[in-house]
């Protein structure tokens, strides 16, 4: 082979190659590749724990809408805004996981029986005096950031984690909101009714911790 010749076939043998290193980034980078690439597949616990806690959201939105009407108190109906936004910020990530949402669209209308159970007696319980609803309200908080904390601990994906982390933040203080209320209306202490007394005291002083030392407590559950 002479030196043109050789020459034009390693510029040839460049000019393949480039293209098809140009290709192979065109494939990766469109955007249905990048998202398939984005997420690796859930653990059977994360997934549950995600279908979950949306439900569990929806129930804490759908009781707070009930009794703020009953009892035409505006701390229900601003909380189940809340909720509304912690339900919201499950379901991205359940598009992101391309996972079905399991949400009924009707209010007091469940697809897990434990929680349609809890809703019923939760709202047969907070129809009967305002301070009961109260009460409900702060039991539903603390059976959630019960939930949060257990799904924390569940899965590594910081995305998620985060996501879970920043809804029991604003669960400490919905469950802060009932408490304060529930005190003030009927002159009495709250009792706590789910959350262990050295748990129940960290939610209430949270405001004050640190985001490593809330970290620490939750690494000492
Ligand atoms: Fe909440």
């Amino acid at each position: 082979m002479s030196y043109e010749v050789r020459m034009d076939h390693n510029m040839k043998m460049r000019k393949e190659m480039f293209t098809s290193l140009i290709l192979a980034v065109v494939l990766i980078a469109s955007p249905s590749t990048v998202s398939a690439l984005a997420v690796s597949p859930l653990s059977d616990i994360e997934t549950a724990d995600l279908l979950f806690i949306r439900e569990e959201e929806k129930m804490a939105r759908d009781v707070y809408l009930v009794l703020g009407e009953q009892w035409n108190n505006p701390v229900f109906d601003q909380i189940a805004l809340s909720e509304q936004k912690h339900m919201d910020a499950i379901k991205k990530i359940l598009d992101r996981y391309d996972m079905a949402d399991p949400i009924i669209d009707e209010i007091g209308v469940f697809g897990d029986p434990d929680i349609q159970e809890l809703y019923d007696a939760l709202i047969a319980r907070g129809m009967a005096s305002e301070l009961e609803a109260l009460e409900v309200g702060a039991f539903i908080e603390e059976f959630d950031i019960r939930d949060l904390w257990e799904a924390i601990e569940h899965t590594a994906v910081s995305k998620i984690k985060n996501v879970y982390v920043n809804i029991c933040e604003g669960s400490y203080n919905h469950l802060v909101s009932f408490v304060d209320q529930y005190e003030n209306l009927s002159g009495l202490d709250y009792e706590i009714q789910y959350l262990t007394p050295e748990e129940f005291e960290f939610v209430c002083e949270a405001d004050t911790h640190s985001r490593p030392m809330k970290a620490a407590f939750l690494r000492r559950r």
